[in-house]
């Protein structure tokens, strides 16, 4: 197995996902903490193999909204059929972050891809705290986020009537509060932990007076520097810690289907820096 590092990520070669042992499981998870994504090509997972793959590094964490496969429910599908217009995960968010314990990561297999675009991006959001003064980086250390899903997933969210029968359960939706600054629970890097999907505002202070930090801190993350693009082929997987990325499906591909299998795996309680 080879590991290549990435402005951001890593990009794993020399691997067949149904054939790991416990030392290559460890190599992987290790990796997958310090580099925040891996990339992988031409694997031939069947929806089990997928499963026992996930359950290699944590629980399967079934997300609430999605539409799932119905032999594998623990399989999200991420579905745009060519007559369909918005996409699922079409802006930069992070997944889960309105859960109290969210989510450690997503393991996304293409399984239907269009002939051009529909790539994914992703961002390092401990690259972009980084970046940031020290008297900057302390005033964030001092702050935490309600991150909330009722504006997406909830019955009148605009995102939700869009998504028709893609999504479901508006009813479950909930919130979370967490610190602008976390600490990565296996690498204790630090890094910024607030999102344009769904954080709301910052604790005690209104949704208006929390916008343009909000806003300079999105622009910031966002920027190149910190980004990637992956371009997908069947067979190709992303798998994304959600503490220390954002991501974005890109919809680009008017007119063509995509189908994507997530599974997502459970995190474990966040520790402000
Ligand atoms: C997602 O946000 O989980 C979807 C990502 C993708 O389809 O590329």
């Amino acid at each position: 197995m080879l590991i290549t590092p990435a402005k951001v990520g890593a990009t794993v070669t020399d691997v067949d996902l149904r054939e790991l042992d416990e030392g290559a499981t460890q190599e992987l998870s290790d990796a997958w903490a310090v580099h925040g994504v891996l990339f992988f090509r031409e694997q031939q997972l069947t929806p089990d193999d997928h499963i026992a793959f996930a359950e290699r590094f944590a629980a399967i964490d079934v997300n609430k909204f999605f539409k799932a496969s119905d032999t594998h429910p623990q399989i999200a599908i991420v579905l745009k059929e060519a007559d369909q217009e918005g996409n699922i995960g079409g802006g930069w968010h992070t997944d889960h972050t309105y859960d109290q314990i969210p989510a450690r990561g997503s393991i996304l297999l293409a399984r239907e891809v269009p002939p051009t675009g529909g790539d994914t991006r992703f961002v390092d959001v401990g690259a972009a705290y980084e970046a940031l003064s020290p008297g900057f980086q302390r005033t964030l250390e001092s702050l935490q986020a309600v991150h909330s899903n009722e504006h997406v997933f909830g019955k009148t969210a605009q995102y939700n009537r869009e998504m028709g029968d893609r999504l479901g359960n508006p009813e479950g939706v909930g919130n979370a509060t967490h610190p602008v600054v976390i600490t990565h629970p296996q690498t204790g890097r630090k890094l910024l932990y607030v999102n344009p999907g769904f954080t709301r505002h910052f604790t005690g202070w209104t949704i208006e007076e929390s916008a343009s930090l909000l806003r300079y801190l999105y622009d910031h993350i966002g920027q190149d520097q910190f980004s990637t693009r992956f371009s997908w082929g069947v067979g190709s997987i992303a798998m994304w810690d959600n503490r220390s990325t954002w991501h974005w499906a890109l919809n680009d591909y008017p007119g063509h289907r995509r189908l994507m299998h997530r599974i997502t795996v459970s995190g474990e309680p966040l520790s402000a820096a």
